[in-house]
């Protein structure tokens, strides 16, 4: 094994990291709207319940998996079956996800990077206008933007595991929190506020469908990075001292309190901004709504704090959701390179440097994919519309794939890796887990329920995107 893999130094190492790449754009704008969209606190009662008996389990196999064998995932499914390449195929599907996720979550990483100098420089003004997201996405200075955001991702990853990553985590994720519980309590004391935080808290169960329970486990498995190989690889630096479903159920608390407190700010403030809000009208693309909806609610906060007010709480918004997507990438960028610094035996130097010229390769065209390029903006069509290079793989990878890999991590585990494989695992570090209560329910549901379910999420999933 190399000597670059690392470790992290701590339980908190782990947790803060884990929490890092959990908390995302996913958290702070897409589960506010779709939990008030669809039911209020009913949205909420049916994702915490995905949360602990669907998502809590899948969390925990996937560490276990990456500890027990300290391999990245083609690696560790390799391991554990004992070289079968079906499976050893199956934990490259587990590299090629985030290897494509990296790909367009830098791309509005780096958009985000000039929506921050913008309100820094005093032009908040300019982004509220309809036209300025078309005309930003489609700039080429964006370039030199992205080879900034490059430097300082591998920069970071280049500091290794314990110097790097988490590194960044203790510094960032503190923050993070604290800016948030500042805007939140700034946007309650709003006229209106309150209104927002009645629609996001009172249950609404009538709006509950299918497709809200299919979203619901949708957004619940994005938002814990799972499917996406990142558990793995950092269960792979876990210490076989700790335990793993005490840590892992306090990574699953503080992703989902940061997308709950999310809810109370953004609610808030946009029935603060107009309080007849239909929030039936607000689209759930997180993209759609930081860079062209939020600017103008942060814009209209002028009347009660001036303009340069606005302009510093959509500055401290927009600098905790940059610090959110950049530890979120800088985890989704370390999967290839610990496949590499494993597979291929490089050091962390040159795997980072592979990485960094492979993202690069794809990063360009998904970058031009917004009109820069007619090729890669027009690349193909289904599901009844024109797709961009970028619209393909956010669909593929991030909105469909993530429950098939969730399935086979399952079935890996309860007919390849066996029940008595991954109790053993779990018991490390946790003396009290064999014969809980928690044994018993995922020996028998990692294998059943919880892929089935699994399942049936990615195949209408597949049915409402491309047919
Ligand atoms: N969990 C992240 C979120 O909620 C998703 C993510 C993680 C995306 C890592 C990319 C990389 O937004």
């Amino acid at each position: 094994m190399s000597q670059d893999r690392g470790q992290f130094s701590s339980r908190l190492g782990f947790i803060l990291a884990a929490a890092g790449s959990a908390v995302g754009l996913g958290n702070l704008v897409a589960f506010p709207v779709m939990a008030s969209k669809n039911g209020g606190a009913a949205f909420l009662i049916i994702y915490l319940f995905f949360i602990a008996f669907i998502c809590y389990p899948v969390m925990m196999a996937e560490i276990a998996m990456g500890r027990k064998t300290q391999r990245n995932p083609v690696g560790a499914f390799s391991e554990l079956s004992n070289g079968d390449k079906k499976w050893r195929l199956v934990g490259m599907l587990g590299i090629l996800t985030p290897f494509m996720i990296a790909v367009f979550y830098t791309v509005i990483t780096v958009w985000l990077v000039v929506y921050l100098k913008e309100i820094a420089t005093g032009s908040l003004d300019v982004l509220v206008d309809e036209a300025t997201f078309a005309t930003v996405v489609a700039q080429p200075s964006l370039f030199v933007y992205l080879v900034l955001l490059f430097v300082l991702v591998f920069c970071v990853l280049l500091g290794g595991v314990k110097g790097g990553i988490e590194r960044l985590a203790r510094v960032l994720m503190p923050a993070l929190a604290v800016m948030l519980i500042l805007l939140t309590l700034f946007v309650f004391t709003l006229d209106n506020a309150s209104a927002g935080i009645s629609y996001y808290l009172v249950p609404d169960f009538s709006k509950v469908n299918f497709s809200v329970i299919n979203g619901a486990l949708s957004q619940a498995f994005f938002s814990l990075s799972l499917g996406m190989g990142i558990l793995i690889t950092y269960g792979s630096y876990f210490s076989r001292q700790d335990n793993i479903p005490q840590s892992t159920r306090l990574v699953a608390i503080a992703d989902t309190s940061i997308a709950f407190f999310a809810g109370l700010l953004i609610l808030p403030a946009i029935f603060a901004f107009d309080p007849n809000t239909n929030t039936d009208e607000l689209s759930t693309s997180s993209v759609g709504l930081i860079f062209s909806f939020l600017p103008k609610i942060f814009l209209s906060m002028q009347v009660a704090v001036g303009y340069v007010g606005a302009s510093i709480v959509a500055l401290v918004f927009f600098m905790l959701v940059f610090f959110a997507a950049l530890t979120s990438l800088v985890s989704i960028i370390e999967i290839p390179i610990s496949c590499w610094i494993d597979e291929w035996g490089l050091s962390r130097k040159k795997a980072v440097l592979l990485q960094a010229v492979l993202l690069m390769i794809f990063t360009v065209p998904a970058t031009m994919s917004l009109g820069m390029s007619d090729f890669f903006t027009n690349f193909t069509s289904y599901g009844g519309a024109t797709r961009s290079f970028f619209d393909v793989i956010s669909n593929v990878f991030y909105e469909t794939i993530l429950p098939l890999v969730g399935f086979t991590v399952c079935m890996f585990c309860a007919y390849r890796w066996k029940a008595s494989g991954l109790s053993e695992e779990l018991a490390k570090g946790d003396p009290d887990y064999q014969g809980s209560l928690l044994q018993k329910y995922i020996n028998f549901s990692i294998g059943t329920v919880i892929p089935a379910v699994l399942l049936v999420v990615f195949i209408s999933t597949v049915y409402q995107i491309y047919l």
